[in-house]
């Protein structure tokens, strides 16, 4: 179904900003989280069904996971399926979440020779068997890598996220002893999906729209968002190392002065 593209394709010049060898962990940021937005107008643009542009965001899945192992990016979570895009039609539902396991058939070899670890945050208990079944085995084969840690977030909602950690952290309360005095932010960050994982550094999101949309609510209260017209099944490595270096000249005062 899929059409395989290189993984690598390391021809480029050294002095342009295109050129990844000049980003370093020092100047990159640790956790970019990207919005992959507009791939149904896409699609409608060339006539095509909405599910050709969902199929076509998968090449360019590949070619930002490939350039964020180049640019020594620690963390890369995709927005893949969210809590509210149950309210598409059941087709396009079942299409989307299918990618996932098509991406990984073909790709699984090349992310594992890149040290890529796979993660997920979200609800997986409501995904197609099939679509668990092979991020589970990504994630259990995955598991010792220590390069790029790659996050789908499939069924993921902030708000849902942050009321189950919630009630997670009240059921330790009553039941574990938790003392309220003992709640601050990073306690309570220890009950969400991205438990352990830094807060996104660089937030990008594709294809004109300037909203979060129920994403990363909590984790993004620092974070830098860069906004694009392009539509995600156009958005190549050159977009990516724009955000990267438009990044690099912001200054982050985190309040302060
Ligand atoms: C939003 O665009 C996109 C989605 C809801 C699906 C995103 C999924 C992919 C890009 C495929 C991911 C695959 C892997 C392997 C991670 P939209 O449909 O809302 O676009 P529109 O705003 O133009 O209608």
């Amino acid at each position: 179904m899929l059409k395989k593209i290189p993984f690598f394709n390391n021809k480029q010049s050294k002095a342009s900003i295109h050129n990844t060898e000049r980003y370093t962990e020092d100047n990159t940021p640790d956790h970019v989280a990207i919005i992959m937005d507009g791939n149904g107008r896409w699609a409608k643009k060339r006539g095509m069904p909405r599910v050709a542009g969902h199929k076509e965001g998968v090449s360019s899945v590949v070619k930002i996971v490939k350039a964020a192992v180049k640019c020594k990016v620690k963390v890369l979570t995709l927005y893949t399926f969210s809590t509210e895009n149950w309210k598409r039609p059941k087709p396009e539902i079942e299409f989307i979440l299918r990618l996932p396991k098509g991406f990984l058939h073909m790709y699984l070899p090349d992310l594992i020779s890149n040290n890529v670890r796979i993660e997920t945050i979200g609800d997986m208990e409501n995904l197609p068997a099939t679509t668990r079944e092979a991020i589970q085995y990504a994630i259990d084969h995955t598991q010792d890598n220590d390069g790029l840690q790659l996050n789908f977030a499939i069924n993921y909602g902030s708000r849902h996220e942050i009321l189950n950690a919630m009630k997670e952290m009240l059921t330790d309360i009553n039941d574990a002893g938790l003392s309220l005095d003992d709640v601050d932010e990073q306690r309570f960050s220890r009950y969400l999906y991205t438990a352990g994982i830094p807060d996104p550094d660089l937030l990008i999101r594709t294809g004109g729209e300037k909203r979060l949309s129920n994403f990363l609510l909590w984790q993004s209260a620092y974070t830098e968002f860069w906004f694009t017209d392009v539509l995600w099944p156009d958005f190549s490595e050159k977009e990516f190392l724009y955000a990267l270096e438009e990044f690099r000249q912001r200054r982050r005062r985190y309040g302060g002065i």
